[in-house]
């Protein structure tokens, strides 16, 4: 399997396992807010993030196509994500979940975040949105 940055070349293939605008998926490309997991030349996963006041990197979605799931391949595109956070020098990773699933939160747990609060986000979903942070400043660059 082979992590990487996101390229251009990926466009097709975001689009089509992405849910948000193509607009948004270019510009986030162009700016590297992207990482995607490979398998024989096929797209498996993809980790998509931006940044929280426009500078706590925030992971915004994390997918891993189904009949690739518990294979190593979201751990994989964490870790490269992290790390590539841990090189730029910032002290805090952030995401968030939905209360009501259950199986993300425990994903987002398992990878060190740790839950900071939810907000009440009925306007557009059932149930309340909950905060997770990571805190990375101890992690060594490598
Ligand atoms: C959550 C998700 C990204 C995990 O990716 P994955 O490639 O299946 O996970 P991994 O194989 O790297 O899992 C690593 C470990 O976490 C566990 N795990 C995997 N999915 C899990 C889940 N949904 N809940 C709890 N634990 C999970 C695995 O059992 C494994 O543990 P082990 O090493 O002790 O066996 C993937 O299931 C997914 O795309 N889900 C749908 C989208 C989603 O919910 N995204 C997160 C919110 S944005």
């Amino acid at each position: 399997m082979i992590v990487r940055r996101g390229c251009s070349e990926d466009l097709p293939r975001l689009t089509a396992h992405d849910d948000v605008r193509d607009d948004w998926i270019k510009r986030c490309i162009e700016l590297g807010e992207y990482f995607v997991a490979e398998q024989n030349g096929e797209l498996v996963g993809f980790l998509r993030f931006s940044r929280f006041w426009g500078k706590i990197p925030y992971m915004d979605m994390i997918r891993v196509l189904p009949s690739y799931r518990r294979e190593g391949v979201g751990t994989a595109l964490f870790h490269a994500w992290e790390r590539a956070m841990i090189e730029e020098g910032v002290g805090h990773l952030m995401t968030s979940s939905e209360w009501a699933e259950a199986e993300p939160q425990a994903w987002h747990r398992r990878n060190g975040f740790k839950a900071a609060g939810s907000i009440d986000l009925r306007i557009v979903q059932p149930s309340p949105e909950i905060f997770f942070v990571k805190n990375i400043s101890g992690i060594r660059k490598g």
